[in-house]
Order: structure tokens, then sequence, then C-alpha cells
């Protein structure tokens, strides 16, 4: 599928593996996670354009590069969202930070959206809405829908695990929209969850059921 990238990466998929493992405590889970998401962030954030800057050094001036434009902006996707979240801005302090309240009626599998707070300019920065899991897609594709109606038009979506019918249905909702993973998985179970993936991302990072 265009548009979609697996991050392959040694570390990415040994902290994969350990969080998967069902016995991983919560404190692990959280730690990896913020781990996995640095990882998957300078990769995610390779393409950036970069502009030329003068600037000294204490011995001499010279031409050198930063990135170009306003200041980047994520966007969390409450609540495992959040998990991920917190490494990027490990990578990237000064981001900006939306957040998208979203969660899916276990019956229906659909999105139900209960929050949403975007920053302004949302047309001039690179935005990058994360969530650890691309399931059906419908939570990944109503976020996204959220940001671009907010004005956001350079938009990337970051997953730590996906599954093929979600892939294909963010794709067909969203050609324009470039996803990374941190891996691909098989498969949906007919309760929605990833297999074999790590089961629920937001019970696990914040200890709940
Ligand atoms: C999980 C996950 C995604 C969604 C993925 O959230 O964090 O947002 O499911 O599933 P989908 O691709 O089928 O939409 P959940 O709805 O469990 O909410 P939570 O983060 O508040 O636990
Ligand atoms: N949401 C999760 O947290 N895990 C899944 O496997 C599917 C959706």
């Amino acid at each position: 599928m265009s548009n979609l990238t697996v991050i392959d990466h040694p570390l990415i998929e040994h902290k994969l593996t350990l969080m998967r493992e069902k016995t991983a405590s919560t404190a692990s889970f959280r730690r990896l996670l913020r781990e996995i998401s640095m990882l998957l962030a300078y990769e995610l954030l390779r393409d950036l354009k970069m502009e030329e800057v003068d600037i000294e050094t204490p011995v001499a001036p010279m031409k050198a590069r930063k990135i170009q434009g306003k200041k980047l902006c994520f966007v969390s996707v409450l609540r495992a969202g959040d998990g991920l979240l917190q490494g990027l801005l490990d990578l990237v302090p000064v981001a900006r930070v939306g957040h998208i309240g979203l969660y899916r009626d276990p019956k229906t599998l659909q999105p139900v959206s209960y929050y949403g707070k975007l920053p302004d300019n949302m047309d001039q920065r690179t935005t990058v809405v994360v969530d650890p899991m691309l399931a059906t897609g419908g939570s990944a594709a109503a976020a996204v829908a959220e940001v671009k109606k907010a004005g956001a038009r350079d938009v990337r979506f970051l997953a730590l695990l996906g599954a093929p019918e979600g892939a294909e249905a963010f794709h067909a909702a969203h050609p324009d929209v470039p996803v990374f993973l941190g891996a691909m998985d098989e498969r949906l179970n007919e309760k929605g969850y990833i297999i074999p993936g790590l089961g629920d991302a937001g019970d696990r990072l914040f200890g709940t059921k």
C-alpha cells in the first residue's frame, strides 16, 4: 500500500516484544511505549523541510540549518495516544499539542467523540496524529478528519501497531495522509482486537480494566 511505512529497527522490535508480553507491568509498558515513540518519531520526521539561517558560534559566524516554518503539532488521540505523545515531546519539546477524545463503542466498533482541542494556525504546521493502535481504522480516520477540519494540510499518522484491515480503511478515507507503524500484525479478531497485538493499549498504559 502506498503511503504506508513500517519502521523497521531492532530496538523497536525488541521493545515491542517486551510490551506484548501479558506479564509486562503497567510501569514497564508505559516506559517502553515512551522509548519506542522516540525511535518512531525520529524516522517519521526525517523529511522535515529545513531552512538556512545565519548564526554565530563562539568562534565564527556561519550559515546553519534549522527546521523551517511554525512549530510542529502533535495530536494525541485520547487516551492511549498520550503514551506515544510523551516520547515525541522528549524529542521535540517545543511542539504544540492537540488532543482529540475518542472511544470505540464496544458493540459497533465506531469511534465516539467526546473532546477536541487543537492549537491555532493548523494550516501552517506539520501535524502528527498519534495513537498506539490502528485496528479497524475508525478512530484514526475520525481524528485525522478533525485536524483537517481545523485546517491542517500536512498531516501524518503514527501508530505502534496496525492491522491490515485498519490500514486499508484509513487509506480509503485519507489517501493523502502517510501512515507510519512500528509493526503490522496479522488481522483483527471478532471483537476488533489486533491479533496477536498487545491487548487494550489504554488499559495497559493506565492500569485500568
Ligand atoms: C483504542 C486505541 C484507538 C482505538 C483503535 O482506543 O487507542 O484509539 O482503540 O481502534 P479502531 O482502529 O478500531 O478505531 P479505545 O477506544 O480503547 O479508547 P481508550 O484509548 O480511551 O482506551
Ligand atoms: N484498541 C486497542 O487498544 N487494542 C486493540 O487491539 C484494538 C483496539
